[in-house]
């Protein structure tokens, strides 16, 4: 089936939605449905790879995530922890560069830790990027680029040199987003990056979300004409 693709997009990012309403679904508490959405991370991750994707992004923990219950963030960060601490030599085998993008401030010590020590052991790696976005908010990543403008005493700039002061100047804009579980926001997600992207919204829970359902958002987007604001010739 992979061979039928044929206009692999190099960006595609994921609102990973629909957790909670996964376990509840079947009488269990919600970290259960993380614990899977964690699998069909790794899913994704391998077919994102083998389709030739260059950018995989995940929203994995928004800055607003914080109001949900403790004990369910603490899940949540657990689960990151033990994900970098076990899957980075897997990343690291498979050529894949893992990094973070969103706010360091208020994230707990133990995770900047693994943080850090993923991106550092996974430096060298030139085949995909794995970007987990985590305490991230769209409105926060252009008020901290501001912020580093004014720092640098800019006092004029255009659209392409604002980019430079995004969390990660070197990625390029989404092609494809893709949000799971029927809901269709963006919901502070990459505001800046997602200008031109192309949406694909799917009723298929995160944790059922399979290598079926990610070729067939590639088969969207291999049908989608993208103008960029200008008309087709
Ligand atoms: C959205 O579902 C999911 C999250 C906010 C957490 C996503 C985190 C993981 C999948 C953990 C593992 C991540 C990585 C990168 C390994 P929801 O809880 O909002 O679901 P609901 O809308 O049904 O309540």
């Amino acid at each position: 089936m992979i061979d039928l693709l044929y206009k692999v997009p190099d960006h595609v990012a994921v609102i990973m939605d629909g957790n909670g309403r996964w376990a509840k679904r079947r009488g269990l508490p919600r970290v259960f449905g993380h614990k899977e959405g964690a699998k069909a991370v790794e899913r994704t991750i391998r077919i994102a790879n083998k389709a030739g994707v260059k950018w995989l992004s995940v929203f994995a923990f928004s800055t607003e995530n914080w109001g949900r219950p403790e004990e369910e963030v603490n899940a949540i960060m657990s689960l990151l922890v033990e994900y970098i601490n076990t899957k980075v030599p897997h990343l690291k085998r498979d050529n894949i560069r893992l990094r973070f993008m969103g706010r360091r401030d208020g994230l707990p010590e133990m995770i900047l830790k693994s943080m850090d020590e993923g991106e550092k052991m996974t430096q060298d790696c030139d085949g995909m990027n794995f970007v987990v976005a985590l305490n991230y908010s769209g409105k926060a990543e252009i008020v901290d680029a501001v912020n580093k403008i004014i720092k640098s005493g800019v006092s004029k700039i255009d659209e392409k040199d604002f980019a430079k002061y995004l969390y990660i100047p070197e990625m390029p804009e989404p092609d494809l987003l893709i949000r799971t579980s029927g809901e269709k926001r963006i919901s502070n997600f990459m505001l800046w990056e997602l200008a031109y992207t192309e949406l694909y919204f799917t009723e298929v829970l995160w944790p059922d979300f399979n290598e079926e359902e990610f070729l067939k958002a590639l088969y969207f987007y291999q049908s989608r004409e993208r103008r960029f604001g200008k008309v087709t010739v």
